[in-house]
């Protein structure tokens, strides 16, 4: 029996949940689609794809433990707390993980059931056109359903990067899902790739003993943010221990009697065998869209595999769109639900867009960096007069007392309208603070708007204010 819907949305993943949930209470009848790779014991399958099961939620639970750890183990003493013998026990750590995993999971179950999204299980393929929508065709463990729907939302996400002479098992050289999973702290790491991934999985496994080499290709370390955090991370990074080798060349990494090995070449160009215990790989990723048989509904990935889309998610074929990792613009869960958000709401004939000048970004180290809008140097590289106010931590009372005052908050404004251009942070709880540096450039606040508004004291976000009043060289704590 064919099933139809208004909306079928392919992929559980932030954007597609999202996406489905958003269209349910917008009144449309929606099917969400899920064939999901993680390991499921009831075989149900697990949504909220990449994010909760393998990325974001998982991850930031081991940063939470690994950095309760290193508190204890170290930074506590400054407090006057002694911890002898601290040890720590990485099959409770895993199991906490997983259980978090598990309830965020299920709680997408729910929230399908409550608003009445029919879950279909298997995978996706367009089967062509009828007069009535898109067929897709679901392949489930054992059967197969056909679905005509008026409209389908692709949201099938992104996988793992592969590079030559470097071949993924997930027990010795892992990606982001082997990682994740270690059941003990290796001795020595290696990560391939000093991206966000690299270095939030390198510094948890760092916090917990591992001796960490990171190698990157490029020469620069984390070109995307502004360069004034990159050095302050680079310094704090690498004072924590973790090695940071720039621009090498990667040969080949061998599964060895007692690990890996992994040969490169510096930035001088001499070569040099890297022996380690684990090894990481994380050189970005890749867009999901095998086997959805695209060309079925007269559609095709660009160069990159990206699926191409206008500025509302719309792709080349009427009532299809795709969303989140799977088209252009950052991988980020934020940005993939908003896309499903706007996507489900221009289906009700509203008006919503998303802005991808006011999405945050963060990268959960120790300190957090998170930055929204230009950085310096794109502003010089456009020609914008610019004005910048930088505050440290070091100079807030909040920061001192909480043990944790590294790092500054820099802001960007226009230099004639003082409209807000960027905001970057390296410092404790980033991740938090740039909510408010969003909101100000979401209502295209000037830095005076920020400077003017009354912050709680004592508070970090103090430091926010007094980076908009360092703009106009009027500071009061520093
Ligand atoms: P996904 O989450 O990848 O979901 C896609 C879903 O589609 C999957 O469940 C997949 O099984 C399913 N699917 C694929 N093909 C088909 C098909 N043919 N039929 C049916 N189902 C299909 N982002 C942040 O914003 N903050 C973070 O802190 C963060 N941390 C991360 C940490 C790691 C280790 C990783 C790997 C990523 C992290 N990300 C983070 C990125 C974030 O996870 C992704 O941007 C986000 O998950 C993308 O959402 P999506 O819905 O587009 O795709
Ligand atoms: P990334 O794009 O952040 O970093 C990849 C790094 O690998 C880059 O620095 C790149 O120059 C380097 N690289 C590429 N090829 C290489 C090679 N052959 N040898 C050595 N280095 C090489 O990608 P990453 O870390 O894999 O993460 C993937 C995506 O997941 C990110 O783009 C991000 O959007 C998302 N993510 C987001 C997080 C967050 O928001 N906090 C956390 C983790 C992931």
């Amino acid at each position: 029996m064919t099933m139809q819907f208004d909306v079928l949305v392919i992929g559980a993943g932030p954007g597609g949940y999202i996406a489905a949930i958003r269209a349910a209470q917008l009144g449309f009848s929606v099917a969400c689609c899920e064939f999901n790779p993680y390991d499921s014991s009831d075989g149900q399958p697990r949504l909220g794809g990449t994010c909760l099961n393998a990325g974001c939620i998982p991850l930031k639970a081991l940063v939470a433990s690994s950095e309760a750890y290193e508190n204890v183990s170290l930074n506590y003493a400054a407090h006057g707390i002694d911890a002898d013998c601290v040890s720590i026990d990485i099959a409770r750590m895993q199991q906490r993980k997983d259980d978090i995993v598990t309830k965020m999971t299920s709680g997408i179950q729910f929230l399908f059931r409550k608003n009445k999204i029919t879950l279909l299980k298997g995978r996706a393929s367009f089967a062509g056109r009828t007069e009535e929508g898109v067929r897709v065709t679901i392949r489930g463990k054992s059967d197969q359903e056909e679905v005509i729907a008026k409209n389908v939302i692709i949201a099938t996400g992104s996988k793992p990067r592969e590079i030559p002479n470097v071949k993924v098992d997930n027990v010795s050289i892992c990606d982001n899902e082997g990682a994740l999973k270690f059941t003990e702290a290796p001795k020595k790491l290696g990560v391939i790739g000093a991206g966000v991934i690299g270095l939030e999985l390198g510094s948890v496994w760092r916090r917990l003993g591992a001796e960490v080499t990171v190698l990157e290709v490029m020469p620069s370390f984390l070109a995307s943010a502004d360069e004034s955090i990159s050095r302050e991370a680079s310094k704090i990074f690498q004072k924590q221990g973790l090695h940071i080798k720039l621009g090498v060349r990667i040969g080949q990494a061998k599964v060895t009697d007692s690990g890996v090995t992994v040969a490169y070449t510096d930035d001088q160009g001499a070569e040099h065998l890297l022996e380690c215990d684990k090894l990481i790989v994380s050189v970005g990723r890749v867009p999901n869209t095998e086997q959805l048989d695209l060309e079925k509904v007269g559609l095709q990935t660009d160069e990159r595999g990206f699926i191409p889309v206008n500025a509302h998610c719309a792709t080349a074929a009427p009532g299809i769109y795709a969303i989140g990792d799977v088209v252009r613009g950052p991988m980020l869960a934020h940005k993939a639900e908003d896309e499903g958000v706007m996507v489900a709401e221009l289906l009700a004939g509203q008006k919503p867009h998303v802005n991808y000048e006011s999405m945050p970004w963060v990268i959960y180290t120790t300190p957090e960096i998170a930055w929204v809008g230009k950085t310096e140097q794109q502003l010089r590289s456009e020609g914008r007069d610019y004005k910048a106010g930088q505050c440290p931590f070091s100079a807030n009372g909040r920061a001192l007392g909480l043990g944790d005052a590294q790092g500054f908050i820099k802001m960007l404004a226009d230099a004639k309208t003082d409209e807000l251009l960027g905001v970057h942070i390296i410092g404790a709880d980033a991740s938090d603070l740039i909510a408010e540096a969003s909101l100000a450039m979401e209502f295209r606040a000037a830095s005076e708007d920020i400077a003017r508004t009354c912050h709680p004291h004592p508070s970090l976000s103090e430091v926010m204010r007094e980076a908009a009043l360092a703009i106009d060289k009027r500071a009061l704590n520093i």
